[in-house]
């Protein structure tokens, strides 16, 4: 049976059920080593201000240590329930040095030991993240290399549009990667500041040092406002909408290579290490990991949301609901760092088939704007040759044919200004080439486009 930290004025047991509903251990476990240590430079700041001996102090580290390594221990069969992880550390604590132990909590609240313990876990696990992100987009680089000669039809409306080169397609996704990487090193400057010594949402009585405080655990700041630092949870909801935005990324790109990889398209291949079979079709491979990266998308949008919602009609400052953050922000990191791993990895498993996109080029009048192009070379406003153009569609897609396939006379009889050098409109790598402009799809610009991040990244 274990002690409440809180049970001195109440006279009759907590239900059972309210346990049930409250206590938060196997949510917040794994802030156990971020615990440890924010206890021990608050003891070690309990020392600097004379209110613990030094031998007092080291008693406490040492102590500290050794539940630390016990707590790593897989089923190291130390929970007994306790109410959530802080009272259980301070149980095992107590456990060990006796009175001492009681000492331990003097000058800090759970509500400010709680969000120093989340911004360091925080702290770690954006570091984390943004290693995988770089590792993806290093990736994604080296496939788009690859790539500058695959000429891919290009789409809008999931109808082919123009061509273009597949690193181009892909050179997008590197992008919006940058881009969330740069908002997940955003989001670790707020994260970066240091709650502890807050108190309860007063501060404390002690006058404890936090600058050393802060700079034991390794902040980059202090928060200037103690009432602000046990109710903020804004670095929270930036790093769950973060993660949303970088879900919906993956899962764009995950729908492309459930359409990209079915029958019916055929582009590409999803490496078996990533498909699964059907349990009862032996000619199914399916691309799971895809849909399952795309599905979670979902709940990584959700936790945004439910902890948006959570948050948004809570006075200050500490609210016992805001002990349902942890559970949603655990939930996207976790979602988070496991989709973009699979993903990087299936990356590597892809095989892009020439036939089928060969064919997708073939078809579905994909040169028709630069036919129109050449019209307003030859003179003709752009409007009349978009008019002149979509009447050579037409008359193609009645017989069956390509513009390609149509006979000079034919052309001519649509416009006089048409002349033998058309056929050239019908080179698919010269239409890719002639987009060379900044941005464009042209090889030039696309090589340009990945010398630039190889120099950036120092890839
Ligand atoms: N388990 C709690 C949480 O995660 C710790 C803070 C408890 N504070 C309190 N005043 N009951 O928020």
């Amino acid at each position: 049976m274990t002690q409440k930290l809180w049970g001195g004025r109440f006279k009759k047991p907590f239900d059972e059920d309210a346990k049930k509903l409250s206590y938060s251990l196997e949510v917040d476990c794994r802030l156990a080593p971020y615990d440890i240590l924010v206890n021990m430079a608050h003891v070690q700041a309990l020392y600097q201000s004379g209110y613990l001996s030094e031998a007092e102090c080291g008693a406490l580290v040492g102590a500290l240590n050794e539940v630390g390594d016990a707590l790593a221990v897989p089923n190291h069969g130390l929970f007994a329930g306790d109410e959530d992880i802080h009272s259980c550390i301070e149980r095992l604590v107590t456990g060990k040095l006796g009175d001492l132990g009681k000492k331990m909590h003097t000058g800090k609240s759970r509500n400010d030991q709680v969000i120093t313990d989340v911004r360091l876990y925080l702290k770690d696990q954006i570091e984390e993240i943004l290693s995988l992100l770089s590792d993806l987009r290093r990736t994604l680089w080296q496939l788009a290399g690859q790539h500058v000669d695959t000429i891919f039809p290009g789409f809008t409306h999931f109808q082919t549009a123009q061509p273009v080169v597949l690193a181009h397609h892909l050179l997008v996704y590197v992008a919006q990667f940058g881009r969330d990487e740069a908002r997940f090193r955003e989001t670790m400057i707020r994260t970066d500041v240091c709650p502890l010594g807050s108190g309860a949402l007063a501060g404390n009585n002690y006058g404890l040092d936090r600058i050393f405080v802060a700079e034991e655990l390794g902040f980059s700041a202090v928060t200037t406002n103690s009432m602000d630092a046990v109710s903020d949870r804004d670095f929270m909801m930036e790093f769950l909408s973060n993660a949303s935005i970088c879900m919906t990324h993956l899962s764009r790109f995950c729908e492309e290579l459930v359409l990209w990889s079915s029958p019916l398209i055929g582009f590409v291949t999803i490496g078996d290490e990533f498909t699964t079979g059907s349990s009862l079709m032996p000619q199914k491979k399916n691309p799971d990991i895809a849909e399952l990266i795309r599905g979670k998308s979902g709940r990584v949008l959700g936790n945004m949301v439910g902890l948006t919602h959570l948050i948004k009609a809570l006075p200050l400052t500490y609210n016992r609901d805001l002990q349902e953050d942890k559970e949603m922000l655990f939930d996207s990191v976790d979602t988070l760092s496991v989709s973009l791993l699979c993903f990087e990895k299936m990356l590597h498993t892809l095989q892009f088939n020439p036939q089928p996109i060969a064919d997708a080029l073939s078809k579905g009048y994909l040169l028709a704007t630069d036919f129109a192009d050449y019209l307003v070379q030859k003179g003709v406003p752009f409007r009349d040759s978009h008019d002149i153009t979509g009447a050579v569609v037409a008359f193609a897609a009645e017989h069956g044919r390509q513009l390609e396939d149509l006979s000079l006379e034919e052309l001519r009889g649509f416009s006089g200004v048409i002349d033998s050098d058309v056929v050239d409109i019908f080179e698919i790598s010269s239409a890719v080439d002639r987009k060379n402009l900044l941005g464009g799809t042209a090889r030039d610009q696309v090589r340009a486009q990945l010398a630039q991040l190889q120099e950036e990244n120092g890839w």
